[in-house]
């Protein structure tokens, strides 16, 4: 089984979904650790204290230093695959360097749509008919890096952003599992500044 670190700064359902595949024994993975920016994120009770990593950022000098303390914690789980689950902090150049390669994360928008925070309220307030999530690997530019898969909802009369979030959240779960199930075969690599499925390079939209 793959080893997979999850970073997670809330609620947890997709880590919570990572989870739930590996009981349900359609995912070949073992969460060797759950790592927080917030001390207080539900996420962390989904596994056992032994696997909890939470530090307070303010009580670090500066993102270099919580980032380096962050990855060092990392480094000790040994995880092959390292999996931003609603981590809500911007990771810093160094860090994304020291895991290039095997650093995913899912983000709620059809990207290159709507990097950043609000995606749902933007997505409504341009009126798009259609919206979603999109996994891809960490690069040192925000929700910039290469996607790997994306998964697609429609935006309905009488929306609003919960409700348009709700839909979302139901298809982030297999969708993440799904690319995760991809890393656990073997499949999946990054390289050039693309994703690479089974030595195949993925359109990587502009
Ligand atoms: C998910 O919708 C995830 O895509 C999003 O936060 C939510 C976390 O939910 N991530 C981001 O916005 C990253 N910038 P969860 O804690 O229940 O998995």
């Amino acid at each position: 089984p793959i080893r997979i670190a999850a970073l997670a700064s809330g609620r947890g359902s997709n880590l919570q979904a990572i989870l739930d595949a590996i009981a349900a024994g359609t995912l070949d993975a073992q969460v060797v650790g759950v790592f927080s920016d917030n001390p207080d994120a539900p996420a962390l009770l989904r596994v056992p204290e032994a696997l909890r990593w939470a530090r307070t950022p303010k009580s670090y000098g500066s993102r270099a230093a919580f980032d380096a303390a962050l990855g060092d914690a990392i480094a000790t789980a040994a995880p092959d695959w390292i999996v931003c689950a609603g981590y809500m902090r911007i990771l810093g150049p160094d860090f994304v360097q020291r895991f290039q390669g095997r650093l995913l994360n899912i983000h709620p928008a059809l990207l290159p749509k709507y990097k950043g925070l609000h995606t749902h309220q933007r997505a409504l307030d341009a009126g798009d008919s259609e919206h979603g999530a999109s996994v891809h690997f960490v690069t040192a530019e925000l929700d910039g890096g290469p996607v790997i898969a994306q998964a697609r909802v429609p935006v309905l009369p009488g929306d609003d952003a919960d409700r348009l979030a709700a839909r979302v959240l139901a298809v982030e779960h297999p969708l993440l599992v799904g690319v995760l199930r991809l890393a656990a075969a073997g499949r999946l690599a990054e390289r050039d500044g693309r994703a690479w499925v089974d030595g195949q390079p993925l359109f990587t939209p502009l």
